[in-house]
């Protein structure tokens, strides 16, 4: 099973990245599933009900999510009709926080489960996503072999002990969050493909797809300062392909992408 995975969107500048160069990845790489993190899709903030669907229009499979999950008031809306919308897991389980923290895609006669996860390092208070996380695979193994997880934290150390918490029992474990790409995807000794940060897709000149002035005067000045993502501009996108075994569902490819100005793409 290939699967094709689309770090942080950031913003229409973003989106315009997926429209483009989604059916020229697709071309290359052959997925069976395309799952974007969509987080930040609607101007850095969250997602939409509109923009949810259009990127089911231009062919993917699910949107997981992260910190900025509620940031659009609509979300709380259509969260719960959103099929293939996932955010973190590991809310509060017993108190009706709504949408879900894993979805089934079908494919053929096979079936791909995704989880989202919430890291808690420097990213305040949630439940355990490593208990919750296991928990979850253990009930998604009941379905099918291939899971994957979207594992939104901050820090390198808490993805990595993610990565290997996992190992051998999720078919891969994708890091997203930070917006910019780690270089250290790798299978993992019990066949769990993993990379740190998947990276973002946006603007590419920017600092994590803002606009970069009003971010370094906050650094100089020390003063609030208002963060926007910019209408247009240089874009890039990141991502991952990962294919997995079909019948044991561990990694047997794992590769980073990257397109911008500096990394041209190839087919
Ligand atoms: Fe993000
Ligand atoms: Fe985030």
């Amino acid at each position: 099973m290939k699967v094709l995975f689309i770090g942080d969107v950031v913003g229409s500048v973003g989106q315009e990245m997926v429209r483009e160069y989604l059916p020229k990845l697709k071309s290359k790489y052959k997925p069976q599933a395309t799952i974007v993190n969509g987080e930040n899709a609607a101007g850095g903030r969250g997602i939409t009900e509109k923009i949810y669907k259009e990127f089911l229009q231009n062919g993917v499979d699910a949107v997981t999510m992260g910190n900025h999950t509620w940031d659009q008031r609509e979300i709380f809306d259509f969260i719960d009709d959103a099929k293939k919308l996932i955010r973190p897991a590991n809310y509060p389980s017993s108190v009706g926080v709504p949408g879900k923290g894993i979805a089934y895609i079908k494919i053929n006669q096979q079936e791909l489960a995704v989880i989202n996860l919430h890291g808690r390092v420097f990213m305040g208070d949630f439940e355990d996503p490593f208990q919750i996380g296991m928990k979850l695979v253990e009930e998604a193994k009941k379905r099918t072999p291939h899971i994957l997880i979207d594992f939104h934290g901050e820090a390198t150390s808490e993805k990595e002990a993610m990565g290997w918490y996992m190992d051998g029992h999720a078919s891969a474990v994708l890091g997203t969050h930070t917006h910019v790409q780690t270089n250290d995807q790798r299978i993992l000794p019990s066949g769990t493909g993993y990379m740190s940060d998947v990276g973002m897709t946006g603007f590419y000149d920017g600092i994590l797809g803002m606009k970069r002035e009003a971010i370094i005067k906050k650094f100089l000045t020390q003063l609030p300062a208002r963060f926007e993502v910019p209408d247009n501009g240089r874009k890039k996108l990141n991502g991952c392909f990962i294919e997995f075994d079909n019948v044991t569902g561990k990694t047997k490819v794992i590769e980073s992408i990257r397109i911008d100005d500096d990394t041209p793409f190839y087919d």
